[in-house]
């Protein structure tokens, strides 16, 4: 067997051109193991995706019954037992935000794409046919399907497609640590003056783009209720959900809520709404949902909306080959069931609250980081060459890049993000591991990553 691939090697499109591959040949829990059985802590999730640990053979099992029966069929054609028990399952969950039907799709990107056209349609149907804009947060990301990709903050992906991007409205998103408003690098106030300042200062934003664009011409409004790899786990400030929700009904702009990332129990709720309190129109989830297991995604909607379809065009005009498939369905099944059976949520507090605090302890006095912050089982590290000024490094460095490659090379996996600080330099990385993390895991996590801190050199 390969112990490492490099590119021209194999028939693979390596997703990096430049650089050896390990093998990854199994994984257990929050470790991977390759070819050399060199063990990794998956810090990450790969991307924020592996909630239920590797391996998990109860997921396996659930999945494996269900496409034995029936892997596919087309949901034109028909539903299955399968589908109905998720949805319910979803809809259950999403009850408190008044959420109840469900679509399944492959991907985030997909159910985001599906996201934007079902705002859009629905304002059709609804008999106003100008309102088709959408207000987007800068950073923020979204998907990197052509539309999702338009909404997403993302310049160095823009540089290339842009011509190929539709037009999307931004406001800032919220940001604690290079908040315009917070004059301080001091970690315990920048969060009071975050919390104190940044409700009013970010509403008057959107009131102010509102007016300029023209409410009659928005459709919607699409957030993370706590942001992923775009700011490194920020959550909103203090009455912001509030004040962007009366802004929005007001205005009669819709909200959908990107939960891909943050969702599924990735924050400690099983939706990262429901910490403060937004009822969005529309949701997505994707990652959680599927723990990794087989891409799902999933939009939910209200049967009020629906309803006001099916009076007028007569359904949801969206239409994808994998919409709905028992195979599907039987993973985010298998997910749901499991959370509750084994009370994941539940569990998980005292372990993620002991890691948040471990790694704001140990790794913010470390060189080179500006701020942690987090939320549950998510938690982002902003790496900064000045910490007095917060100035970032210069993109050239690849700092989040190149120290993200050494923590994998010292056995750490984590996901990188960079050019958030200021549309071009920024560097942070961003951690999710398993909801079933252990304690003695959480610290094998923490040491890892001061190991990984201290060991690198720029
Ligand atoms: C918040 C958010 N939305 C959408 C997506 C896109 O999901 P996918 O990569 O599955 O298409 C991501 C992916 O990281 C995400 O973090």
């Amino acid at each position: 067997m390969m112990k490492t691939v490099r590119y021209p090697e194999g028939h693979t499109l390596l997703r990096n051109l430049n650089k050896d591959f390990p093998v990854c040949t199994y994984g257990k829990g929050v470790h991977l193991y390759d070819a050399e059985n060199k063990r990794y802590f998956d810090a990450s999730g790969g991307a924020l995706v592996v909630t239920l640990g590797h391996g998990n053979e109860e997921l396996a099992h659930d999945i494996y019954e269900q496409i034995k029966r029936v892997a596919y069929v087309n949901g034109t054609q028909f539903t299955t037992p399968v589908m109905e028990e998720c949805s319910a399952l979803l809809a259950e969950r999403a009850k408190p935000l008044g959420l109840d039907k469900v679509a399944l799709l492959a991907s985030g990107s997909e159910a985001v794409e599906a996201a934007v056209k079902f705002a859009r349609q629905l304002w059709v149907d609804r008999g106003r046919p100008d309102k088709h804009k959408l207000i987007a947060r800068v950073p923020g990301y979204h998907g990197n399907t052509m539309y999702a990709l338009s909404a997403s903050g993302r310049p160095h992906y823009k540089k290339v497609y842009g011509p190929l991007l539709s037009p999307v409205i931004t406001v800032t998103a919220p940001y604690g640590y290079r908040a315009p408003f917070v004059q301080t690098n001091d970690p315990d106030k920048i969060l009071q003056e975050y919390h104190a300042k940044g409700a009013d200062f970010y509403a008057r934003e959107l009131e102010t783009l509102i007016e300029k664009e023209g409410a009659s011409s928005i459709s919607a409004f699409i957030l993370e209720p706590v942001s992923g790899s775009s700011t490194g786990a920020w959550f909103a400030p203090r009455g912001y959900m509030q004040r962007i929700q009366e802004i929005c009904r007001k205005h009669e702009i819709l909200i959908i809520a990107d939960e891909v990332m943050c969702g599924a129990g990735r924050t400690g709720k099983f939706f990262a709404s429901e910490h403060d309190g937004l009822k969005p129109d529309i949701l997505v989830m994707g990652k959680g949902i599927n723990s990794g297991m087989m891409p799902v995604s999933a939009l939910l909607v209200k049967k009020s909306d629906t309803d006001t379809m099916k009076n007028a065009t007569g359904n949801f005009m969206h239409a994808q080959t994998y919409m709905q498939t028992p195979a599907m369905a039987a993973t985010g099944c298998a997910v749901l069931s499991y959370l509750k059976k084994h009370q994941v949520l539940e569990k998980s507090k005292t372990v993620s609250d002991h890691w948040l605090s471990e790694l704001k302890q140990h790794i913010l006095p470390l060189p080179y980081v500006g701020s942690i912050q987090g939320i549950g089982h998510m938690a982002g590290v902003e790496f900064v060459a000045d910490k007095a000024t917060k100035t970032p490094f210069p993109i050239a460095k690849r700092f989040a890049q190149t120290f993200v490659q050494h923590a994998q090379n010292h056995g750490l996996i984590l996901w990188a993000n960079y050019g958030q600080a200021d549309g071009v330099n920024g560097d942070l990385v961003i951690m999710g591991p398993s909801l079933e993390m252990t304690m003695k895991e959480s610290d094998e996590c923490v040491a890892l990553l001061k190991n990984a801190i201290e060991t690198f050199m720029i």
